[in-house]
């Protein structure tokens, strides 16, 4: 089969040939002696038009009662159509039908609402919006892949059941095998979990840095890229239950390493992106926001801001702006806090560096004043925190007393500690949320339609 990506792509190898493609009917139009069919193919959100008539075809009547969605293969003369509102046609010789399709078939040749269309996930695909959103998704796996592989990082598969609470916020979904309508319970009247399939209590990883940090002292530069899982009670636009995560280690790094590997990160997909798929990137800036080109255009021409947390929440408080949530020094910034900082003041990308200890995780560099961690979130225009990352605290006692102070058990993570103990080394790493850089580089404005399946709040359908 040809795809009409590539008749698209390079007309002229194909003008006057005969091709056979194999698709589906977007819209189907008929009369007595011929008809025309919009058949997708699923190389491309557009289509191509198939024009076939009854002198030709021995089966007209049988495809003129096909309905929207049925799959044909069709082999016909490609001809050139300058003058028509579609570059080229299909004049068909031959069209067989390969799977019928009932008149309930629900996609319809109008525009339903992104609403409506997450309540049939499964057919959605096939609309243009979301054939063009899941192949850039395709797309920048690949592209991200690609500027790791290119820089020497060794891709590391980190467990997806795990012990361990990397982000020490309790987010987990747990996994057991214990029958929960009749759990075994110990003298103490807790949870007998020594009887459960792993003898010990367990969940899906919300991260795999630190297992990553084990791979980076030994590779030095590493990467995971893989599902991760947290049971966050928010209903936004940004928040998944499942979501991917990139995220590289780089050993003999610091903070400012880090964030020059995400700056070059992301202009690096930007760029993979724009090259390799215009068509769908015209179709977004198009349909989806009308600024997207300019924006990432901008972005590849500047370079990202940066600020302290400090600052921020100077700048913040100076703007006179009046938030929901109040900001003081302190304070976990909040999305709108972030997002006024990115599309407001800095009006690009910012790095904001250095953030109090007590609102990030265990694992972060204490710095000199004994009060910020050597942290950075990059916020971007529209989306708001896209990345997380920061310098690892690599001193063992600063480390150990750290985890006393959040109440972690040292035993849980005995592995994590003997690695500062072991060639311990500076180091520091980031994690991109692939949903959330997704939506940054099409416009989607809601997770739940850059994700195939998305799991969220009271939804785990398909
Ligand atoms: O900022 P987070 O929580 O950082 C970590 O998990 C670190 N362990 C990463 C590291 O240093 N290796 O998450 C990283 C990114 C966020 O910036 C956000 O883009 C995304 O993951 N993210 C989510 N995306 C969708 N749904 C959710 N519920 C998300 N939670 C975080
Ligand atoms: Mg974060």
């Amino acid at each position: 089969l040809t795809t009409v990506k590539s008749i698209y792509r390079d007309t002229a190898a194909y003008a006057s040939k005969e091709v056979t493609i194999g698709g589906w009917i977007r819209t189907m139009r008929v009369s007595k002696n011929f008809g025309f069919i919009e058949l997708n193919d699923g190389s491309f959100f557009k289509n191509l038009q198939v024009v076939f008539e009854a002198d030709t075809l021995s089966n007209y009547t049988e495809i003129t009662k096909q309905g929207v969605g049925a799959a044909l293969i069709v082999k016909g003369l490609l001809v050139e159509t300058p003058d028509a509102k579609q570059p080229f046609e299909l004049k068909a010789s031959e069209i067989e039908v390969e799977g019928t399709s009932t008149p309930d078939f629900p996609l319809q040749k109008k525009r339903h609402s992104v609403e409506f269309l997450r309540q049939i996930a499964y057919l959605r695909p096939r609309t243009n919006m979301f054939s063009a959103t899941f192949r850039i998704r395709s797309l920048i796996a690949y592209a991200i892949h690609s500027f790791f592989q290119e820089r020497g990082f060794v891709y590391a598969h980190t467990p997806i059941i795990t012990g361990s609470d990397c982000e020490g916020a309790g987010e987990m979904f747990r996994v057991t095998t214990l029958d929960l309508n009749n759990l075994p319970i110990t003298e103490d009247g807790k949870v007998d979990f020594s009887k459960d399939f792993f003898g010990k209590e367990t969940n899906l990883t919300v991260s795999g840095q630190l297992s990553a940090e084990t791979f980076a002292m030994a590779f030095r530069n590493v990467y995971t890229f893989g599902p991760t899982f947290r049971a966050e009670n928010s209903n936004t636009a940004r928040h998944a239950a499942e979501f991917w995560m990139i995220e590289p280690e780089m050993a003999f790094a610091d903070l400012e390493d880090n964030m020059e590997l995400a700056e070059d990160m992301l202009k690096y997909i930007i760029r993979y992106v724009l090259e390799n798929a215009p068509e769908e990137m015209e179709f977004f800036n198009s349909f989806v926001d009308k600024t997207l080109l300019e924006r990432l255009q901008n972005i590849l021409d500047n370079d990202f801001g940066r600020v302290t947390y400090t600052k921020a929440v100077e700048l913040l408080i100076e703007s006179g702006q009046t938030f929901e949530y109040p900001v003081e020094w302190g304070i976990d910034l909040q999305t709108e806090h972030e997002r006024y900082l990115t599309e407001q003041i800095f009006k690009k990308p910012v790095f904001v560096t250095n953030y109090p200890k007590e609102i990030k995780a265990f694992y972060m560099r204490m710095n000199e004043d004994n009060k910020t961690v050597a942290a950075m979130d990059l916020l971007v225009p529209g989306v708001g925190e896209i990345i997380g990352g920061s310098q690892r605290e690599e001193r063992l006692e600063l480390l150990e007393e750290r985890m006393e102070e959040l109440g972690l058990n040292k035993e849980d993570y005995w592995w994590y500690l003997d690695l500062r103990k072991y060639g311990g080394t500076r180091h520091a790493g980031f994690g991109l949320g692939f949903e959330r850089a997704v939506m940054y580089l099409t416009g989607m404005g809601n997770i739940r339609d850059v994700l195939p399946y998305p799991r969220t709040v009271k939804n785990a359908e398909f």
